[in-house]
């Protein structure tokens, strides 16, 4: 009998899943789905949660929020970092925010909101590492970068590098460990984090900054719709102190 209600409780949380997911007339339209891609590698912009296997960090939290304000609710794919714009291309997602980078280059292909992070890279090696300190240093040395990033194109730039290219973040720093590469090119916030909340042992972070560089969602180049209204939810949340409070929550204090 305790098994036949419990399976009876089962059903009708599924059906009232269901219903929740599928309603459209009685609430409102408040459920129109936004479609994101990200590159669940990134921590703290975007990875996942070791228990509850939920996607987590700054761009999902913001993302969640932007989309809430625009009415919908954002449904976060985990697509691989060079495969994100073609996902756009493609129409599979809505937009991006996977700690992206707003380029001239990729400004030919996707329509960017309007910046939401500033960034820049930095350089992490291995701890007894003393021949390398700065960018230039990196001539004639093995370089990890993850594949099709800011940090590829940078590092390709140097003299007689040698490049290799990661599908992740987290394969660049296994790289470097292995002592497969001399060192890594990664954006500066999530370097940091790397280094000093996920207890990181046998590396340091660099603090010479390489560029200066900003984030954008991206979206396709004929959505000019979605971006205004991203824009608008984006300046919204800065008024009313949301984007304040999503920020300390995972990089504390003021904003850089
Ligand atoms: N900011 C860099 C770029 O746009 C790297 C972003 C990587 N993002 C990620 N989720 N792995 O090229």
């Amino acid at each position: 009998m305790k098994k036949f209600f419990s399976v009876a409780a089962l059903l009708m949380v599924t059906v009232l899943t269901l219903v929740g997911c599928g309603g459209t007339a009685d609430n409102g339209g408040n459920n129109k789905v936004l479609k994101v891609g990200s590159t669940i590698d990134f921590a703290p912009f975007e990875f996942q949660d070791e228990t509850n296997k939920e996607y987590q960090g700054f761009d999902m939290d913001l993302i969640r929020a932007v989309a809430k304000e625009m009415g919908m609710t954002a449904e976060v794919q985990n697509i691989g970092f060079d495969g994100l714009i073609p996902a756009l291309q493609a129409k599979n997602i809505d937009i991006v925010i996977s700690g992206m980078t707003i380029t001239d280059e990729r400004k030919e292909n996707v329509l960017f909101s309007e910046p939401y992070y500033d960034s820049g890279l930095t350089i992490v090696v291995r701890d007894g590492e003393e021949s390398i300190k700065t960018f230039n240093d990196l001539a004639g040395r093995k370089v990890a970068v993850q594949i099709g990033t800011t940090s590829g194109d940078e590092v390709h730039k140097i003299a007689g590098v040698e490049v290799k290219e990661f599908n992740t973040v987290a394969d660049c720093f296994m790289e470097l460990k292995a002592m497969g590469v001399d060192a890594v090119v990664n954006d500066r916030p999530v370097n940091d984090y790397y280094i000093s909340k996920s207890g990181a042992t046998g590396v340091k972070e660099l603090s010479e900054r390489l560029t200066s560089e900003s984030y954008g969602m991206a979206m396709t180049k004929s959505n000019t719709e979605l971006q205004t209204k991203v824009n608008d939810a984006l300046q919204k949340l800065k008024d009313n102190g949301e984007y304040q409070k999503i920020y300390e929550k995972w990089f504390g204090g003021v904003e850089k």
